[in-house]
């Protein structure tokens, strides 16, 4: 049962005449070492961002294939990408970011884990001009678009994300979605800052302030539309997904293992997974992975 918290803020959305104005981040490049281990700590497997990750993860196996070559935009410190390329073997990713510290975490990470396909690339996502035309097999993305300054940097990464990716390659790229109401972004930075630190709290205002709307990112995506579909959250599109057509859905082995790690989540990060995986299943998303 959703909380009466996430009941009023799906209303508020649904009558407020207000359009809260979009606040770029005031730190596009994160390179503060505080900042980068508050991150690190949120986005550990049992940190406060644990549901959301494996959320995506699913997604993100049913876009990808063994053999394929993945780019992972914006990786930081691969909370996400450590997760993907564990479950993926045989896939090889690529994590690319701005940041010298996130990708030393990002080293780190994997290198404890000791997962021998992942590598990473100091770059900038609306440049991708190490990679040829349609070079890599996916392109992936998570919780990092709102880094970007403005639309303009929005059109021109996925712009390359259309010319590096192969014909019929896969996609998923996910982030916030800007709330209409500030007080209903209010509600989602706060709603877990018992469970997280100060900074991270303080990071995830500013993350829901410089998202873009939905409509920034149906604009910005054409290039990589009809192949790809733009989601939103249902309601409240506090998230927002650009997801192209399975390329495997009936992996039984994947399936079992991400359903594992599912049922091993504490029971109220189940509730915040079940959330998510509901609003987005009514705004069209559905995972055939997690079924
Ligand atoms: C909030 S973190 C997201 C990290 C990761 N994708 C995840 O899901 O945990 C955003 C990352 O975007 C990076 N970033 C911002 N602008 C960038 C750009 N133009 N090119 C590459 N990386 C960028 C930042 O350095 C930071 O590591």
């Amino acid at each position: 049962m959703p909380s009466i918290g996430l009941i009023k803020t799906a209303f508020r959305e649904w009558i407020t005449r207000e359009r809260s104005p979009r606040l770029p981040e005031p730190d596009l490049i994160m390179d503060d070492a505080e900042q980068v281990a508050s991150y690190v700590r949120a986005g550990l497997e049992d940190g406060v961002m644990a549901p959301v990750y494996l959320f995506h993860c699913a997604n993100i196996c049913e876009v990808i294939r063994p053999g394929d070559t993945v780019l992972d935009l914006a990786c930081g410190p691969a909370n996400q990408l450590a997760m993907v390329a564990r479950l993926n073997p045989g896939t090889q990713f690529v994590g690319v970011d701005l940041s010298e510290p996130m990708l030393e975490q990002a080293g780190a990470r994997v290198a404890h884990q000791q997962l021998r396909n992942v590598t990473f690339q100091h770059g900038d996502i609306t440049s991708l001009s190490a990679y040829p035309n349609a070079s890599v097999d996916a392109v992936i993305s998570t919780m990092a678009l709102h880094h970007l300054p403005d639309e303009h940097a929005l059109k021109r990464a996925f712009a390359e994300v259309a010319r590096v990716l192969r014909p019929g390659g896969g996609v998923y790229l996910v982030d916030f979605g800007h709330l209409k109401a500030e007080r209903s972004i209010l509600y989602f930075a706060h709603q877990y800052q018992d469970r997280q630190p100060e900074l991270f709290t303080r990071d995830y205002l500013n993350s829901l302030r410089a998202a873009f709307a939905p409509q920034d990112f149906r604009r910005a995506a054409e290039p990589l539309l009809p192949h790809a579909h733009v989601y939103a959250t249902f309601f409240m599109p506090f998230m927002v997904a650009i997801k192209s057509p399975a390329r495997q859905s009936r992996n039984l082995a994947l399936t079992a293992q991400l359903k594992k790690l599912r049922d091993a989540l504490p029971p109220w990060h189940q509730t915040d997974f079940r959330h998510l995986s509901a609003l987005f299943r009514l705004g069209g998303l559905d995972c055939s992975l997690l079924r």
